[in-house]
């Protein structure tokens, strides 16, 4: 049995309107398509709130800058609905995108303060893109759970912020970040890497195991530790983009690891833009400085 693909926003609704109706709940997994374990993670994440799972799969143009990866996006729709399906995917939505961007469109959402960190800057408008479509696949699907990974650390604070200032009725769940067995954070893009490339994208996670070692072992100054990064991240390459520490909720910078606090790296390797996060604990934290987000 293959799962049924919607293209409509009139279609998806009733459905999903069907299905609570029955009194079952609904979860949303947002994708771009071209699905590995770190999207079916998210499913799994999403099955245990919810009864079905919708995953839509849109590659959404407005959060592409005009340099950027929207023509070569790698695609494969039919290979996605076997693995949803595999996952415990109910139905995908795969709109068209009129459906999502009626002729005319020119009302988009955007934050005041969260873009303006980490990828904000070197990605104009890419979250406004995010914040818009999101608010749209929430509208469309009336979902009453959504799922992010935390590999997009800076998007799923930016969807919970923007769930919370528009009052929407759907919870925003995270899940953890799935690697590679050496650890390479997956992404649709890891497709894009030859193979000399790949071995050298792992100075990323080896650079946030030396962050939290470093954390471990004492070390707070985020100037010192970012210090250490870059030379393991320059010896293999990377071309950074940043590496900040930053607040788990504010996404501000913080120049010492008095409480929990995310370490974030983004850079190319060769023409291909990677990134990855991890939460950086400072040993003995207090009770308040445990909660993570
Ligand atoms: O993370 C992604 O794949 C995209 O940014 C999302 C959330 C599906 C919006 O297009």
């Amino acid at each position: 049995m293959n799962i049924p693909v919607l293209r409509t926003v009139g279609e998806i609704r009733n459905l999903v309107r069907s299905w609570k109706q029955d009194g079952l709940r609904v979860g949303l997994v947002p994708t771009m398509g071209y699905l590995h374990q770190g999207h079916l993670a998210l499913v799994q994440h999403g099955l245990r709130f919810c009864d079905r799972i919708v995953m839509s799969i849109f590659v959404n143009p407005t959060q592409f800058g005009p340099n950027e990866d929207f023509d070569r996006y790698p695609r494969d729709e039919h290979g996605d609905r076997a693995k949803a399906e595999e996952a415990g995917v109910s139905a995908l939505f795969c709109p068209y995108l009129n459906e999502m961007y009626p002729a005319g469109a020119e009302t988009y959402v955007s934050l005041d303060r969260l873009p303006h960190h980490l990828c904000g800057p070197l990605r104009p408008g890419h979250f406004r893109g995010v914040a818009t479509i999101c608010t749209k696949l929430f509208v469309a699907v009336e979902p009453d759970v959504a799922v992010f990974g935390e590999k997009d650390y800076q998007q799923a604070v930016i969807i919970k912020r923007l769930a919370l200032d528009l009052l929407l009725p759907t919870r925003i769940e995270t899940a953890p970040i799935v690697r590679e067995s050496d650890g390479l954070a997956m992404s649709s893009r890891n497709v894009y890497l030859a193979p000399d490339e790949r071995r050298r994208a792992l100075c990323i996670v080896q650079a946030l195991d030396q962050a939290e070692l470093s954390v471990k072992r004492g070390e707070y100054d985020v100037r010192k530790i970012r210090l250490q990064i870059m030379a393991l991240l320059n010896s293999a390459n990377f071309q950074v983009d940043y590496v900040d520490f930053v607040h788990p909720d504010t996404l501000e910078n913080e120049e010492s690891i008095g409480s929990p606090t995310i370490v974030a790296i983004a850079g190319f390797i060769g023409k291909t833009r990677l990134i990855d996060n991890r939460l950086l604990i400072p040993p003995n934290p207090t009770d308040d400085q445990k909660r993570v987000w």
